[in-house]
């Protein structure tokens, strides 16, 4: 697949989700009900962390027993948490930021792959090993809706999937920027809520997130 195809692709994945929740799931066994909570919320795209013990076996369960899900992986670190992304069958990758080997190893293959960025250099890094969809992280820390203007100044055509710092006062504010194709973040799926089961209120919390920040 060509650079840009494998863009264009992760582009459309984005557009269409306008909101991922960043997933730190510190049991297997919640990974099935939490995405189906999600998904039935009407939140479909979902970037599972690789920050836990459980997150592989979370990310597996997932992809086989929840059709309707899109699973990415995140927090790929390096290579290997790349080719682990790869083997599980995701459908993309992000990363909080990104080094010459994991853009290297990025550009090498065929999964869809948003490297993160904070600053105009990690993004002319980004750039160079062909990656034009980028994370910007941490978006509201690193300078917020401020930072990205500035940034589309000497960078108009790259587009963004700020995270960090996103939630519910603010996520709306971030998604009218033109060049943000959708925000991230954990505030869809609180640790309290997944250790306490509470799948209902993640589902209602989506179902009325996603009524405000993607009208039908
Ligand atoms: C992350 O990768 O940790 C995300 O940026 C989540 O950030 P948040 O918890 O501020 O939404």
């Amino acid at each position: 697949m060509t650079a840009a195809a494998k863009q264009q692709k992760l582009a459309a994945l984005f557009k269409q989700a306008a909101v991922i929740p960043v997933l730190t799931i510190e049991k297997a066994e919640h990974a099935v009900p939490l995405a189906k909570a999600l998904v039935a919320g009407g939140v479909r795209t979902l970037e599972v962390t690789l920050r836990t013990d459980a997150a592989v076996a979370a990310a597996k369960a997932i992809i086989a027993e929840v059709p309707d899900a899109i699973v990415g992986i995140g927090t790929i670190l390096n290579a290997d948490d790349l080719a682990r992304a790869r083997a599980l069958g995701a459908r993309f990758g992000i990363s909080p930021g990104a080094t010459p080997e994991l853009l290297k190893a990025a550009a090498a293959g065929d999964l869809p792959f948003a490297p993160g960025i904070a600053t105009a250099s990690e993004l002319m890094q980004a750039l160079a090993a062909g990656f034009d969809l980028v994370k910007f992280f941490p978006a509201e820390q690193a300078g917020g809706i401020k930072a990205l203007r500035a940034l589309a100044g000497p960078f108009p055509n790259i587009r963004f999937c700020p995270t960090g710092g996103i939630g519910e006062a603010n996520a709306a504010s971030w998604l009218a920027e033109p060049n943000v194709l959708c925000v991230g973040g954990s505030w869809l799926c609180p640790a309290a809520d997944i250790r306490a089961g509470n799948w209902t209120g993640i589902t209602a919390m989506c179902n009325s997130a996603m009524k405000s920040l993607k009208p039908a």
